[in-house]
């Protein structure tokens, strides 16, 4: 075995200022390459990178072993810094080099699978099986490194306001949230489950039953859903909950998190208090319930003067209750021709729009995908709606609100894309944080029902308490999500916590009183014998690391990914259990 070289620094900390000073090294070869009589080796380690040089002082059987490095061997040096001189900009070590004079290799490398450095465009699967190597890349370890600054300030402000961190188990009882479980079995008792938390809602809950007064955990949760580039089945929450507070109180304590992060991560200054929307101004603003608020492309509904119009697909979406309504983008009527506005109709027929209407502001006048049902007065009537001028081009949804909010609110965001609006990878923002605020308590199920918005442990908004007797759908919920740049970062809100009102949400739901009992029995247990008013929030910390790296997908946060099939491919995970596992649990496969 080789002897350990001690080391005394980082490859990526030396400087001008180390010149002279002796340096031993470890890490792994990015490159050696041999120039006449001198090899040059870079060396990394999760710093960065710098050069190593081997010339004719070496010892020989030093050269020899040095001529022999390839990519990837794992290696000590011992040398001495001095000035380069050619110098390379390129690397924050890029003024000094390490004159060798002790070499130890660690470990051989064969040809590794893919490149270690950043640019490699190799595919996201071989990225994920050989992982191992492609954190070695120093943008990888830098998303590692700043995901681990994340935690730790969340860790630090949260102690100072006065969170504790608790663990809530892992092993739960099955009570989904909305999404799928993913199921343990027992072995002691089989034929039952355990479930993996969607998230510690229900624990947390009952801490504060328990006088914990304030709880924070950075936790892990599972949720077997359809996976997309901002979702994994196994993601972290920073997760806290507040006795005795308000939405202000809730609020104010993120607002200061929020800030602490902004300011320490990125330099930047967050002005305070954060704005806030309500649900309905998003929603009839942007279309959206978690608005990209970087850009304007304000949504303009249109309903009242086209509801008595010839032309059908206008007139029925306002006669059955539906709305039209449109958004003008300014100057893009010549970037998008024909088929790029068939192209966006395409795109959001998956968002249940059955077409989309097109009006252009030329120099000659207007034109529009509906010309034949309105003189050119009427038209340009409608593209003053838009307040549309010259060059600009107006796209147009009717139909249902949800069909018209949904398409619009896809193409606001497509349309500041490909005018290039936003910048979703600039690592220096800007970042457009808000609140949406007084979200509705419920929504349709889709098939005639009705389904928590977020979860059913939301409070009504107490104002609208009468409406669930009533017009349940119309009740507002205090409960409050936090946005940045067009995602949701987090969402919470004060929970109900008088048992009779539960017990009805959970009716209202159309849960029996039996599978109240069986499925959430233990939380209206706790409600029974004294629970304090209380409230809380979760961010998502791989969405919100994705946004400040600027990052397009939460695997690039996180170190050991689920690909789109929801495997590990490092590790092969899921895998076949063997038969005599499956025996002592009881479980015989179909
Ligand atoms: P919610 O379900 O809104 O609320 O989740 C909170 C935040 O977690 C993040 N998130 C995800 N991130 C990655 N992959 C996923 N599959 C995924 N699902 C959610 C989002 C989201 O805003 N218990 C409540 C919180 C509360 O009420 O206090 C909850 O889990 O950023």
């Amino acid at each position: 075995m080789a002897v350990l070289l001690k080391r005394t620094g980082y490859c990526g900390d030396l400087r001008l200022a180390d010149a002279g000073a002796e340096a031993v090294l470890n890490g792994w070869v990015a490159r050696a390459r041999r120039l006449g009589g001198i090899v040059f080796c870079d060396l990394r380690d999760r710093s960065g990178i710098v050069q190593v040089v081997f010339d004719e002082t070496v010892p020989a059987a030093v050269f020899e072993q040095a001529e022999a490095l390839r990519s990837e061997y794992v290696v000590g040096v011992r040398g001495v810094v001095r000035e380069r001189s050619a110098k390379n900009p390129e690397l924050a070590t890029g003024d000094v080099e390490v004159l060798a004079r002790e070499l130890v290799v660690y470990s051989e490398a064969e040809t590794p699978p893919i490149y270690v450095k950043d640019d490699d465009n190799v595919g996201e699967d071989l990225r994920l099986k050989h992982r191992y190597l492609d954190l070695r890349k120093p943008k990888m370890q830098r998303n590692l490194a700043f995901r681990a600054e994340v935690c730790r300030i969340a860790r630090n402000y949260y102690a100072e306001c006065g969170f504790i961190e608790v663990e809530t188990p892992v092993l739960v009882k099955p009570t989904p949230e909305g999404a799928r479980d993913y199921l343990v079995p027992s072995r002691v008792k089989p034929g039952n489950f355990y479930a993996l938390p969607q998230s510690p809602q229900l624990y947390k809950q009952l801490l504060m039953a328990s006088g914990c007064d304030r709880y924070v955990q950075i936790a892990k949760c599972f949720r077997d859903e359809d996976l997309r580039a901002d979702r994994q089945p196994e993601f972290t929450q920073i997760d806290l909950e507040m006795s005795f507070v308000d939405v202000d109180d809730v609020i104010a304590v993120q607002e200061g998190f929020l800030a602490r992060v902004m300011k320490e991560v990125k330099g930047v200054e967050l002005a305070l208090p954060l704005p806030r929307l309500t649900w309905a101004e998003a929603m009839r603003r942007y279309g959206s319930d978690k608005p990209d608020v970087r850009f304007g492309l304000e949504l303009t509904d249109i309903s009242d003067a086209v509801k008595g119009s010839e032309f059908g697909v206008f007139a029925n979406a306002v006669q059955d209750g539906g709305s039209v309504r449109g958004i003008c983008a300014p100057g893009a009527s010549e970037s998008f021709s024909r088929k790029d506005i068939d192209k966006l109709t395409e795109a959001a027929r998956a968002y249940g729009a059955k077409g989309l209407s097109w009006l252009r502001v030329g120099a000659d006048g207007v034109t529009s995908s509906f010309s034949k049902f309105y003189d050119e007065a009427g038209l340009a009537a409608l593209a003053a709606l838009f307040k549309a001028k010259e060059g600009d081009l107006v796209l147009i949804a009717a139909d249902r609100d949800k069909v018209v909010f949904d398409t619009l609110g896809f193409l606001r965001c497509e349309l500041a894309r490909r005018l290039g609006l936003v910048d979703d990878a600039s690592q220096d923002g800007p970042y457009a944080f808000l609140w949406v605020v007084d979200f509705p308590l419920f929504e349709e199920d889709g098939e005639g029902g009705i389904m928590p918005m977020h979860h059913p442990f939301t409070s009504p908004n107490p104002e609208d308490l009468a409406l669930l007797d009533t017009e349940p759908i119309k009740a507002r919920a205090l409960a409050y999500d936090i946005v940045l740049n067009g995602n949701e970062l987090g969402g919470g809100s004060i929970r109900i916590h008088d048992g009779a009102l539960q017990a009805k949400m959970f009716a209202l739901l159309g849960l029996t009183g039996e599978e109240t009992q069986s499925k959430f029995g233990f939380l209206l247990d706790a409600f029974r014998y004294g629970v304090p008013p209380h409230g809380g929030l979760a961010y998502g910390l791989d969405r919100l690391v994705m946004l400040l790296l600027g990052e397009s997908s939460i695997r690039e946060t996180i170190a050991f990914p689920k690909n789109q099939q929801a495997e590990d491919p490092v590790s092969g995970a899921p895998g076949t259990a063997d038969p005599a596992s499956l025996g002592e649990l009881g479980i015989r496969l179909g």
